[in-house]
Protein backbone atom coordinates (compact mmCIF):
# COMPACT_ATOMS: atom_id res chain seq x y z
CA UNK A 1 0.00 0.00 0.00
CA UNK A 2 2.95 2.46 0.88
CA UNK A 3 5.07 3.54 -1.87
CA UNK A 4 8.08 4.84 -1.84
CA UNK A 5 9.62 7.21 -4.56
CA UNK A 6 13.20 8.35 -5.05
CA UNK A 7 13.33 9.81 -8.43
CA UNK A 8 15.87 12.27 -8.97
CA UNK A 9 17.75 10.82 -6.17
CA UNK A 10 20.91 9.31 -7.73
CA UNK A 11 22.53 13.43 -8.32
CA UNK A 12 23.32 12.69 -4.56
CA UNK A 13 26.73 11.26 -3.24
CA UNK A 14 26.91 7.43 -3.05
CA UNK A 15 23.62 6.96 -3.93
CA UNK A 16 23.70 5.14 -6.81
CA UNK A 17 26.40 2.97 -5.02
CA UNK A 18 25.30 2.63 -1.93
CA UNK A 19 20.80 2.10 -2.27
CA UNK A 20 21.21 -1.31 -4.00
CA UNK A 21 23.41 -3.36 -1.69
CA UNK A 22 22.19 -1.56 1.43
CA UNK A 23 18.26 -2.58 0.74
CA UNK A 24 19.67 -5.89 0.84
CA UNK A 25 21.80 -5.05 3.52
CA UNK A 26 18.87 -3.72 5.62
CA UNK A 27 16.81 -7.13 5.20
CA UNK A 28 19.11 -9.50 6.50
CA UNK A 29 20.27 -6.87 9.27
CA UNK A 30 16.45 -6.77 10.60
CA UNK A 31 16.02 -10.82 10.19
CA UNK A 32 19.18 -10.63 12.55
CA UNK A 33 17.72 -7.60 14.66
CA UNK A 34 17.75 -8.21 18.71
CA UNK A 35 14.35 -10.61 18.94
CA UNK A 36 13.60 -8.96 22.52
CA UNK A 37 11.78 -6.05 21.33
CA UNK A 38 10.59 -7.22 18.47
CA UNK A 39 7.10 -8.29 19.40
CA UNK A 40 5.37 -5.74 17.24
CA UNK A 41 5.61 -7.09 13.78
CA UNK A 42 3.35 -9.87 14.91
CA UNK A 43 0.40 -7.42 16.29
CA UNK A 44 -1.27 -7.13 13.09
CA UNK A 45 -1.83 -11.12 12.87
CA UNK A 46 -2.33 -11.60 16.42
CA UNK A 47 -3.99 -8.76 18.26
CA UNK A 48 -7.08 -8.95 18.87
CA UNK A 49 -9.14 -5.67 18.77
CA UNK A 50 -12.41 -7.56 20.57
CA UNK A 51 -11.77 -6.44 24.15
CA UNK A 52 -10.85 -3.07 22.94
CA UNK A 53 -14.03 -2.55 20.51
CA UNK A 54 -16.55 -3.36 23.77
CA UNK A 55 -14.50 -0.91 26.29
CA UNK A 56 -14.28 1.74 23.63
CA UNK A 57 -18.69 1.08 23.51
CA UNK A 58 -18.96 1.16 27.21
CA UNK A 59 -17.13 4.68 27.36
CA UNK A 60 -19.29 5.75 24.29
CA UNK A 61 -22.23 4.76 26.10
CA UNK A 62 -21.68 6.74 29.50
CA UNK A 63 -19.13 9.43 28.59
CA UNK A 64 -19.02 12.84 26.74
CA UNK A 65 -15.59 12.47 27.34
CA UNK A 66 -12.26 10.26 27.46
CA UNK A 67 -9.08 11.61 29.49
CA UNK A 68 -5.69 9.72 28.26
CA UNK A 69 -3.11 10.03 30.31
CA UNK A 70 0.14 8.55 28.77
CA UNK A 71 3.65 9.82 27.96
CA UNK A 72 5.74 9.37 24.49
CA UNK A 73 4.95 6.26 23.23
CA UNK A 74 2.20 5.72 25.47
CA UNK A 75 0.09 8.72 24.07
CA UNK A 76 1.79 9.83 20.80
CA UNK A 77 0.44 6.59 17.96
CA UNK A 78 -2.92 7.20 19.86
CA UNK A 79 -3.51 11.08 18.97
CA UNK A 80 -1.54 9.91 15.59
CA UNK A 81 -4.65 7.84 14.96
CA UNK A 82 -7.14 10.30 16.17
CA UNK A 83 -6.45 13.01 14.37
CA UNK A 84 -4.83 11.08 10.77
CA UNK A 85 -8.56 8.73 11.10
CA UNK A 86 -10.58 11.51 12.23
CA UNK A 87 -9.25 14.70 11.73
CA UNK A 88 -7.22 17.48 13.83
CA UNK A 89 -10.03 19.33 14.80
CA UNK A 90 -12.14 16.06 16.35
CA UNK A 91 -13.05 17.34 19.68
CA UNK A 92 -14.78 20.64 17.85
CA UNK A 93 -16.80 18.13 15.17
CA UNK A 94 -17.31 15.38 17.39
CA UNK A 95 -20.83 14.07 17.39
CA UNK A 96 -22.08 11.01 18.75
CA UNK A 97 -18.44 10.38 20.43
CA UNK A 98 -17.04 11.52 23.20
CA UNK A 99 -14.40 14.33 23.34
CA UNK A 100 -10.76 13.35 24.07
CA UNK A 101 -8.01 14.98 26.03
CA UNK A 102 -4.65 13.91 26.21
CA UNK A 103 -2.74 14.50 29.10
CA UNK A 104 0.28 13.37 31.33
CA UNK A 105 2.74 14.17 28.27
CA UNK A 106 3.79 17.24 29.69
CA UNK A 107 4.14 18.94 32.99
CA UNK A 108 1.82 22.07 32.03
CA UNK A 109 -0.09 22.88 35.05
CA UNK A 110 -1.68 25.25 33.13
CA UNK A 111 -2.80 22.68 30.13
CA UNK A 112 -4.03 20.14 32.85
CA UNK A 113 -5.99 23.18 34.61
CA UNK A 114 -7.39 23.56 30.80
CA UNK A 115 -8.91 20.12 30.72
CA UNK A 116 -10.19 19.80 34.02
CA UNK A 117 -11.96 22.92 33.54
CA UNK A 118 -13.31 21.20 29.66
CA UNK A 119 -14.42 18.02 31.82
CA UNK A 120 -16.77 20.68 34.21
CA UNK A 121 -20.18 19.28 33.87
CA UNK A 122 -19.29 16.11 31.84
CA UNK A 123 -19.69 12.73 32.26
CA UNK A 124 -15.89 11.23 31.64
CA UNK A 125 -13.57 8.26 31.22
CA UNK A 126 -10.12 7.92 31.97
CA UNK A 127 -7.71 5.72 30.10
CA UNK A 128 -4.14 5.92 31.50
CA UNK A 129 -1.25 3.82 29.26
CA UNK A 130 1.95 3.61 31.28
CA UNK A 131 4.30 0.13 29.96
CA UNK A 132 6.38 0.87 33.40
CA UNK A 133 3.58 2.24 35.10
CA UNK A 134 6.43 4.85 36.67
CA UNK A 135 7.04 7.47 34.45
CA UNK A 136 6.42 10.80 36.28
CA UNK A 137 4.84 12.74 34.16
CA UNK A 138 1.59 10.35 33.28
CA UNK A 139 1.42 9.74 37.09
CA UNK A 140 1.10 13.09 38.48
CA UNK A 141 -1.79 13.61 36.00
CA UNK A 142 -3.12 10.13 36.94
CA UNK A 143 -3.60 11.05 40.39
CA UNK A 144 -5.05 14.38 39.10
CA UNK A 145 -7.57 12.77 37.15
CA UNK A 146 -8.63 9.83 39.07
CA UNK A 147 -8.92 12.26 42.11
CA UNK A 148 -11.09 13.73 39.92
CA UNK A 149 -12.87 10.70 39.04
CA UNK A 150 -13.59 9.64 42.37
CA UNK A 151 -14.82 12.51 43.66
CA UNK A 152 -17.37 12.98 40.95
CA UNK A 153 -18.49 9.05 41.01
CA UNK A 154 -17.53 7.99 44.36
CA UNK A 155 -14.46 4.94 45.01
CA UNK A 156 -16.39 2.33 42.87
CA UNK A 157 -17.77 4.64 40.18
CA UNK A 158 -14.20 5.98 39.31
CA UNK A 159 -13.38 2.26 39.23
CA UNK A 160 -15.89 1.45 36.52
CA UNK A 161 -14.75 4.81 34.21
CA UNK A 162 -10.84 3.94 34.34
CA UNK A 163 -9.11 1.87 31.83
CA UNK A 164 -5.96 1.00 32.66
CA UNK A 165 -3.15 -0.39 30.12
CA UNK A 166 0.34 -1.41 31.18
CA UNK A 167 2.89 -3.74 31.24
CA UNK A 168 2.30 -6.97 33.23
CA UNK A 169 3.16 -6.99 37.16
CA UNK A 170 3.60 -3.45 37.23
CA UNK A 171 2.45 -1.60 40.44
CA UNK A 172 0.14 0.33 38.28
CA UNK A 173 -1.07 -3.11 36.96
CA UNK A 174 -1.81 -3.99 40.67
CA UNK A 175 -3.69 -1.12 41.63
CA UNK A 176 -6.05 -1.67 38.64
CA UNK A 177 -6.52 -4.98 39.72
CA UNK A 178 -7.05 -3.88 43.35
CA UNK A 179 -9.60 -1.72 42.65
CA UNK A 180 -11.42 -4.09 39.54
CA UNK A 181 -10.72 -1.67 36.55
CA UNK A 182 -10.90 -2.95 32.82
CA UNK A 183 -7.24 -3.52 32.38
CA UNK A 184 -5.18 -4.29 29.02
CA UNK A 185 -1.54 -5.20 28.76
CA UNK A 186 1.55 -4.04 26.38
CA UNK A 187 3.53 -7.21 25.57
CA UNK A 188 6.97 -7.39 27.32
CA UNK A 189 8.42 -7.66 23.70
CA UNK A 190 6.39 -4.14 22.29
CA UNK A 191 8.47 -1.34 23.55
CA UNK A 192 6.30 2.03 23.96
CA UNK A 193 6.81 3.82 20.38
CA UNK A 194 5.73 0.18 18.99
CA UNK A 195 2.73 -0.09 20.93
CA UNK A 196 0.14 1.75 18.93
CA UNK A 197 -1.93 -1.57 17.61
CA UNK A 198 -1.97 -2.51 20.53
CA UNK A 199 -5.26 -0.96 23.64
CA UNK A 200 -2.41 1.98 24.11
CA UNK A 201 -3.48 3.34 20.73
CA UNK A 202 -6.40 1.15 19.62
CA UNK A 203 -8.36 2.27 22.73
CA UNK A 204 -8.66 6.12 21.91
CA UNK A 205 -9.09 5.43 18.85
CA UNK A 206 -12.04 3.24 18.60
CA UNK A 207 -14.01 5.59 21.19
CA UNK A 208 -13.15 8.49 18.28
CA UNK A 209 -15.14 6.04 16.21
CA UNK A 210 -11.85 5.00 14.64
CA UNK A 211 -12.33 1.36 12.47
CA UNK A 212 -9.76 -0.45 14.24
CA UNK A 213 -10.57 -3.21 12.73
CA UNK A 214 -9.43 -1.80 9.69
CA UNK A 215 -6.53 -0.59 11.13
CA UNK A 216 -5.03 -3.67 11.47
CA UNK A 217 -6.08 -4.91 8.29
CA UNK A 218 -4.67 -2.09 7.05
CA UNK A 219 -1.25 -3.10 8.73
CA UNK A 220 -1.40 -6.91 7.77
CA UNK A 221 -2.02 -6.06 4.71
CA UNK A 222 1.33 -3.73 4.39
CA UNK A 223 2.77 -7.18 6.52
CA UNK A 224 1.87 -9.76 3.80
CA UNK A 225 3.55 -7.24 1.06
CA UNK A 226 7.02 -7.81 2.23
CA UNK A 227 9.39 -5.71 3.54
CA UNK A 228 11.10 -4.75 0.28
CA UNK A 229 9.68 -0.94 -0.08
CA UNK A 230 10.51 -0.32 3.84
CA UNK A 231 13.69 -1.64 3.37
CA UNK A 232 14.18 0.60 0.03
CA UNK A 233 13.59 3.35 2.65
CA UNK A 234 15.92 2.62 5.44
CA UNK A 235 18.83 1.73 2.75
CA UNK A 236 17.92 5.14 1.30
CA UNK A 237 18.60 7.52 4.49
CA UNK A 238 21.35 5.34 5.43
CA UNK A 239 22.87 6.11 2.33
CA UNK A 240 22.15 10.15 2.23
CA UNK A 241 23.04 9.62 6.00
CA UNK A 242 26.63 8.11 5.18
CA UNK A 243 27.37 11.01 3.21
CA UNK A 244 26.11 14.05 5.40
CA UNK A 245 22.70 14.26 5.40
CA UNK A 246 22.43 14.11 9.19
CA UNK A 247 18.72 15.58 9.58
CA UNK A 248 15.70 14.30 8.26
CA UNK A 249 12.51 16.68 7.62
CA UNK A 250 9.42 14.35 7.07
CA UNK A 251 7.15 17.23 5.89
CA UNK A 252 3.60 16.17 5.52
CA UNK A 253 0.98 17.45 3.50
CA UNK A 254 -2.15 17.27 5.34
CA UNK A 255 -2.53 18.90 8.73
CA UNK A 256 -4.44 15.45 9.76
CA UNK A 257 -0.63 13.90 9.26
CA UNK A 258 0.74 15.95 12.66
CA UNK A 259 0.61 13.67 15.12
CA UNK A 260 1.76 11.04 12.76
CA UNK A 261 4.76 13.31 12.65
CA UNK A 262 5.14 13.05 16.04
CA UNK A 263 4.99 9.81 16.59
CA UNK A 264 7.50 9.05 13.33
CA UNK A 265 9.53 11.68 15.50
CA UNK A 266 9.68 9.79 18.38
CA UNK A 267 10.33 6.34 16.59
CA UNK A 268 13.30 7.13 14.78
CA UNK A 269 14.56 9.64 17.13
CA UNK A 270 14.43 7.16 20.75
CA UNK A 271 15.06 4.30 18.37
CA UNK A 272 18.07 5.66 16.36
CA UNK A 273 19.68 7.86 18.44
CA UNK A 274 22.57 5.88 20.15
CA UNK A 275 25.61 5.80 20.30
CA UNK A 276 26.87 8.60 18.98
CA UNK A 277 24.99 7.97 15.93
CA UNK A 278 21.46 8.79 14.24
CA UNK A 279 19.85 10.74 11.81
CA UNK A 280 18.38 13.86 13.79
CA UNK A 281 14.22 13.84 12.93
CA UNK A 282 12.56 16.35 12.76
CA UNK A 283 8.99 17.67 10.93
CA UNK A 284 7.89 20.59 9.01
CA UNK A 285 4.16 20.56 7.73
CA UNK A 286 4.02 22.09 4.61
CA UNK A 287 3.01 24.16 2.69
CA UNK A 288 2.45 26.29 5.89
CA UNK A 289 6.31 25.72 6.98
CA UNK A 290 7.66 26.82 3.53
CA UNK A 291 6.93 29.87 4.55
CA UNK A 292 9.23 29.61 7.62
CA UNK A 293 11.39 26.73 7.29
CA UNK A 294 11.75 27.16 3.75
CA UNK A 295 14.46 29.52 3.29
CA UNK A 296 16.62 27.55 5.72
CA UNK A 297 15.95 24.05 3.56
CA UNK A 298 16.44 25.73 0.12
CA UNK A 299 19.63 27.70 1.05
CA UNK A 300 20.88 26.52 4.73
CA UNK A 301 23.26 24.33 5.70
CA UNK A 302 23.49 21.15 3.43
CA UNK A 303 22.96 18.86 5.95
CA UNK A 304 19.20 17.63 5.07
CA UNK A 305 17.07 15.32 3.85
CA UNK A 306 13.65 15.51 3.83
CA UNK A 307 10.44 12.72 3.25
CA UNK A 308 7.64 13.74 1.68
CA UNK A 309 3.78 11.87 2.76
CA UNK A 310 1.48 12.62 0.46
CA UNK A 311 -2.44 10.80 -0.11
CA UNK A 312 -3.54 10.48 -3.51
CA UNK A 313 -7.41 10.75 -3.26
CA UNK A 314 -8.60 13.43 -0.76
CA UNK A 315 -11.04 12.92 1.33
CA UNK A 316 -12.81 16.55 0.39
CA UNK A 317 -13.56 17.45 -2.99
CA UNK A 318 -13.62 21.17 -2.29
CA UNK A 319 -13.00 23.69 -5.26
CA UNK A 320 -11.37 26.77 -5.80
CA UNK A 321 -14.36 29.06 -6.94
CA UNK A 322 -14.30 30.03 -10.46
CA UNK A 323 -15.51 33.46 -10.16
CA UNK A 324 -13.04 35.88 -10.81
CA UNK A 325 -12.38 38.25 -7.64
CA UNK A 326 -9.68 40.58 -8.78
CA UNK A 327 -6.65 40.00 -11.03
CA UNK A 328 -5.41 37.69 -8.73
CA UNK A 329 -3.31 35.76 -10.86
CA UNK A 330 -5.39 32.51 -10.01
CA UNK A 331 -6.95 31.93 -13.42
CA UNK A 332 -4.85 28.70 -14.26
CA UNK A 333 -6.36 27.26 -10.83
CA UNK A 334 -10.29 28.28 -11.00
CA UNK A 335 -12.28 25.75 -10.67
CA UNK A 336 -9.82 23.08 -9.82
CA UNK A 337 -9.61 20.90 -6.96
CA UNK A 338 -7.89 22.33 -3.81
CA UNK A 339 -6.00 18.86 -3.20
CA UNK A 340 -4.96 18.63 -7.14
CA UNK A 341 -3.16 22.13 -6.23
CA UNK A 342 -1.95 20.42 -2.97
CA UNK A 343 -0.44 17.56 -4.58
CA UNK A 344 1.39 20.22 -7.23
CA UNK A 345 3.02 22.20 -4.34
CA UNK A 346 4.41 18.81 -3.21
CA UNK A 347 5.76 18.21 -6.46
CA UNK A 348 7.18 21.62 -6.82
CA UNK A 349 8.76 21.90 -3.61
CA UNK A 350 10.39 18.33 -4.21
CA UNK A 351 11.62 19.75 -7.43
CA UNK A 352 13.08 22.98 -5.80
CA UNK A 353 14.51 21.51 -2.51
CA UNK A 354 16.25 18.51 -4.85
CA UNK A 355 17.86 21.56 -7.13
CA UNK A 356 18.70 23.21 -3.98
CA UNK A 357 20.81 20.38 -2.52
CA UNK A 358 17.96 18.53 -0.54
CA UNK A 359 17.44 15.15 -1.60
CA UNK A 360 13.51 14.36 -1.27
CA UNK A 361 12.09 10.54 -0.67
CA UNK A 362 8.38 10.59 -1.80
CA UNK A 363 5.63 8.68 0.38
CA UNK A 364 2.35 8.01 -0.56
CA UNK A 365 -0.70 6.43 0.47
CA UNK A 366 -3.98 5.91 -1.47
CA UNK A 367 -6.10 7.98 0.62
CA UNK A 368 -6.33 9.22 4.52
CA UNK A 369 -7.83 5.88 5.85
CA UNK A 370 -7.65 3.84 8.82
CA UNK A 371 -6.45 0.92 6.46
CA UNK A 372 -3.38 3.55 5.25
CA UNK A 373 -2.72 4.65 9.01
CA UNK A 374 -1.91 0.75 10.08
CA UNK A 375 0.05 0.15 6.99
CA UNK A 376 1.77 3.26 8.00
CA UNK A 377 2.53 2.22 10.75
CA UNK A 378 4.29 -0.86 10.10
CA UNK A 379 5.74 0.23 7.13
CA UNK A 380 7.82 3.13 9.73
CA UNK A 381 8.06 0.22 12.45
CA UNK A 382 9.91 -1.92 9.98
CA UNK A 383 11.61 0.40 8.35
CA UNK A 384 13.24 2.12 11.68
CA UNK A 385 14.34 -1.38 12.63
CA UNK A 386 15.93 -1.89 9.49
CA UNK A 387 17.49 1.37 9.53
CA UNK A 388 18.94 1.14 13.45
CA UNK A 389 19.93 -2.43 12.31
CA UNK A 390 21.98 -0.87 9.41
CA UNK A 391 23.58 1.90 11.58
CA UNK A 392 24.41 -1.18 14.47
CA UNK A 393 22.32 0.47 17.20
CA UNK A 394 20.15 -1.95 18.43
CA UNK A 395 16.59 -0.04 18.08
CA UNK A 396 15.00 -0.97 20.96
CA UNK A 397 15.26 0.45 24.65
CA UNK A 398 15.53 3.86 25.19
CA UNK A 399 18.59 4.44 28.11
CA UNK A 400 19.35 7.86 27.33
CA UNK A 401 15.91 8.98 28.21
CA UNK A 402 16.69 7.39 31.81
CA UNK A 403 18.86 10.20 32.55
CA UNK A 404 16.54 13.01 32.90
CA UNK A 405 14.32 10.34 34.58
CA UNK A 406 16.48 10.05 37.73
CA UNK A 407 17.90 13.68 37.68
CA UNK A 408 13.98 14.71 38.19
CA UNK A 409 13.52 11.92 40.83
CA UNK A 410 16.41 13.04 42.40
CA UNK A 411 15.21 17.04 42.47
CA UNK A 412 11.57 15.69 43.35
CA UNK A 413 12.65 13.87 46.09
CA UNK A 414 13.72 17.33 47.97
CA UNK A 415 9.93 17.81 47.61
CA UNK A 416 9.69 19.42 51.07
CA UNK A 417 12.37 22.02 50.16
CA UNK A 418 10.36 22.33 46.81
CA UNK A 419 6.88 22.89 48.37
CA UNK A 420 8.15 25.67 50.56
CA UNK A 421 10.07 27.20 47.73
CA UNK A 422 6.69 27.39 46.35
CA UNK A 423 4.49 28.48 48.96
CA UNK A 424 7.14 31.37 49.66
CA UNK A 425 7.08 32.18 45.56
CA UNK A 426 3.07 32.18 45.98
CA UNK A 427 3.44 34.84 49.14
O1 LIG B 1 9.17 4.26 23.47
C1 LIG B 1 9.18 4.24 24.68
O2 LIG B 1 9.30 3.17 25.32
C2 LIG B 1 9.02 5.50 25.48
O3 LIG B 1 8.87 6.61 24.67
C3 LIG B 1 7.81 5.39 26.39
O4 LIG B 1 6.66 5.21 25.59
C4 LIG B 1 7.63 6.63 27.28
O5 LIG B 1 8.83 6.92 27.96
C5 LIG B 1 6.54 6.36 28.30
O6 LIG B 1 6.86 5.21 29.05
P1 LIG B 1 5.76 4.41 29.83
O7 LIG B 1 4.79 3.85 28.87
O8 LIG B 1 6.53 3.34 30.54
O9 LIG B 1 5.11 5.37 30.79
Amino acid sequence: MIEVGIDGLCRFDGFERGVASLSEAALSAAAAAPSAGAGWARLPGEYKTGAVKSAARKIMSESEALVVVGAGGSYVGARAAVEYIRSPEYNLLASGSPRIFFAGGDMSAEHVERIVSLLSGRDFSVSVVSKSGSTIEPLVAFRIFFSLLEAKYGSEGAARRLYVTTGMNTTLDAFASERGCARFYIPDDVGGRFCVLTAAGLLPAAVAGCDVDAIMSGAREEMAAGERTAALYAAVRQALYASGKKIEILGCFEPSMRYLGEWWKQLFGESEGKDGKGIFPATAMFTADLHSLGQYIQQGERILMETFITADRPRSSLRVPGRRLFDDGLDAVSALELHAINLEASAAVRDAHIEGGVPVIELGVPELSAESFGALVYFFESACVMSSALSGVDPYGQPGVESYKQKLRARLSGAASLRRGVSSRCR
